[in-house]
């Protein structure tokens, strides 16, 4: 465990489930609540393309297709969160993929369940490392 860190910024998506349920306002008010900034922020339909690069570890896998298919129902609301440990941090904010066994306390446990569809609908994603940040932020804020 090292004492210090640096800043480091993380890619969170309030996904399309989390979006038609108005969970947006509470997602980033959890964010700020623990202490995060917010540093980029926009609501969008995914392409195909952009979700086909956002999930390429998972090309292949059986859920892939439902996957995009969920992902590109509606819009997302898609942001860049920032501050030390932000990653692990906003991970652990999340909790684990499966509603049914994310902890409450946690987005997933909180607001999360299971829909009985064919992909998990998870209201959230966050950056897994500092290189799948770099890459999503790349794909969802060109600009940036
Ligand atoms: P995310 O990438 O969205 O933050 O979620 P994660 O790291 O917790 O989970 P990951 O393994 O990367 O899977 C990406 C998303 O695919 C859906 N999924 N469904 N067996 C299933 O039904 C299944 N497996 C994965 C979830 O929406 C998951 O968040
Ligand atoms: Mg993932």
């Amino acid at each position: 465990m090292t004492e210090s860190s640096a800043p480091e910024r993380s890619l969170v998506l309030v996904k399309p489930d989390g979006f038609a349920r108005r969970l947006t306002g509470e997602v980033l008010r959890r964010i700020e609540a623990k202490g995060y900034a917010l540093v980029a922020l926009r609501i969008l339909t995914p392409t195909r393309e952009m979700l086909a690069a956002h999930y390429a570890e998972h090309e292949g896998k059986p859920f892939f297709e439902p996957l995009l298919e969920f992902m590109s129902s509606g819009p997302v609301t898609a942001v860049v969160i920032e501050g030390e440990g932000g990653i692990p941090g906003f991970r652990a904010m999340a909790g684990a993929t499966n509603p049914t066994d994310a902890a409450p306390g946690s987005i997933r446990g909180d607001l999360g369940r299971d829909w009985g569809t064919k992909v998990q609908q998870n209201i959230v994603h966050g950056s897994d490392s500092p290189e799948s940040a770099a890459r999503e932020i790349a794909i969802w804020f060109p600009e940036l």
